[in-house]
């Protein structure tokens, strides 16, 4: 009697477990496009609940970086379009069906199957998972692949749209009926050599160059302080915070958006003879690089702090960096 419970028990764990999980990622662009083929199952589409769900998870996963300019992520339903045409065919690998005005250049692709019950949270976690395996300070995978994780956690990325078909068999595998899970992602992350995002204050960073933060994450749709949008600009060296437009008003000798770049000519022409004289500052370039010398700033005459903020410096070494990791990853 034990026996028999047990050996159905063993059966059921055995079939359960008998499932296969397959990933994928890549940045697909026009050269991917494949035209027309036909479609091999009946289109299935989330529900708007579904798709609300899936876009909440993400956020939920970019807030939890820690970092100073991830954007928050919205749906597009022209990407979730895209991504039904995709998944339909149930063929196992990257594309995009052909536009003409495609919503982005190049689009981020995410893909998942999976044989056994369908959620497509699981497959959102599925890639997430690759997290303990990516090192953010080196860009190192220790567990190929980590393109999911990186793609799902791109700070600039700021559109997305999946869709999933059920199919009879997916091509180009070895499965039978599996669920496919396609993820677009605009624009498209993962670019060799860059890190996902920067680490630091939630929005004290946002390539908007304002500090407009919903919920922790960087907003481009917030203009005001509302319930929704909070103002988290950081303004250094004495800069102040002007909160209706969630900008900074530097103090003397101070430029940039956060206050962070001194008031200096930083090209060896600036007033230099043979080089640029003053009466060619109503040339765009000499006004970029002479800001002193063209009356646009002062020299800063007060001391702030003991250690004034320079963003310049801090770029220069983002930058190098960036090109011993393109070099590691090659
Ligand atoms: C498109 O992607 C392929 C590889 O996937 C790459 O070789 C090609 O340069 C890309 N084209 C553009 C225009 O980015
Ligand atoms: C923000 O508001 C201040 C004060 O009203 C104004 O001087 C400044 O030009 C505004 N900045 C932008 C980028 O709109």
């Amino acid at each position: 009697m034990w026996l028999s419970v047990q050996l159905v028990l063993w059966v059921i764990w055995v079939r359960m477990s008998a499932t296969s999980e397959l990933r994928s990622h890549k940045i697909t662009n026009v050269s991917d496009v494949i035209q027309s083929v036909p479609g091999r199952t009946k289109r299935s589409v989330f529900s708007t609940q579904v798709q609300q769900d899936i876009l909440d998870l993400h956020n939920r996963m970019r807030r939890m970086e820690g970092s100073s300019d991830m954007n928050v992520l919205t749906w597009n339903t022209e990407l979730t379009v895209m991504a039904e045409e995709w998944a339909e065919r149930c063929y196992w690998g990257h594309g995009q069906p052909s536009r003409t005005n495609p919503p982005f250049k190049h689009i981020g692709q995410n893909l998942y199957a999976y044989t056994g019950h369908f959620d497509p949270l699981n497959g959102l976690h599925a890639f997430y998972d690759e997290k303990p395996f990516y090192d953010y300070d080196t860009g190192a995978c220790s567990k190929y692949p980590c393109g999911h994780y990186t793609q799902v956690v791109w700070a600039d990325t700021k559109e997305v749209g999946c869709a999933y078909s059920n199919c009879p068999n997916l091509d180009n595998t070895n499965l039978g009926a599996a669920s496919y899970l396609v993820c677009n992602y605009g624009p498209a992350g993962n670019w060799g050599g860059q890190k996902p995002y920067l680490q630091g204050e939630a929005c004290s960073e946002c390539s908007s160059g304002v500090g407009w933060c919903e919920n922790g994450l960087c907003s481009d749709t917030c203009k005001k302080e509302t319930s929704k949008c909070e103002c988290r600009q950081k303004c250094h060296n004495c800069g102040t915070v002007i909160l209706s437009n969630c900008t900074c008003s530097c103090a003397e000798g101070w430029l940039g958006v956060d206050c962070s770049v001194p008031c200096e000519n930083t090209h060896k022409f600036c007033g230099a003879e043979p080089g640029w004289p003053e009466f060619w500052c109503n040339k765009d370039f000499v006004r970029e690089k002479c800001p002193l010398m063209c009356g646009i700033c002062k020299e800063s005459t007060t001391i702030c702090s003991s250690s004034p903020i320079q963003k310049s410096s801090s770029i220069a070494t983002a930058a190098i960096s960036g090109i011993i990791l393109a070099i590691l990853l090659h």
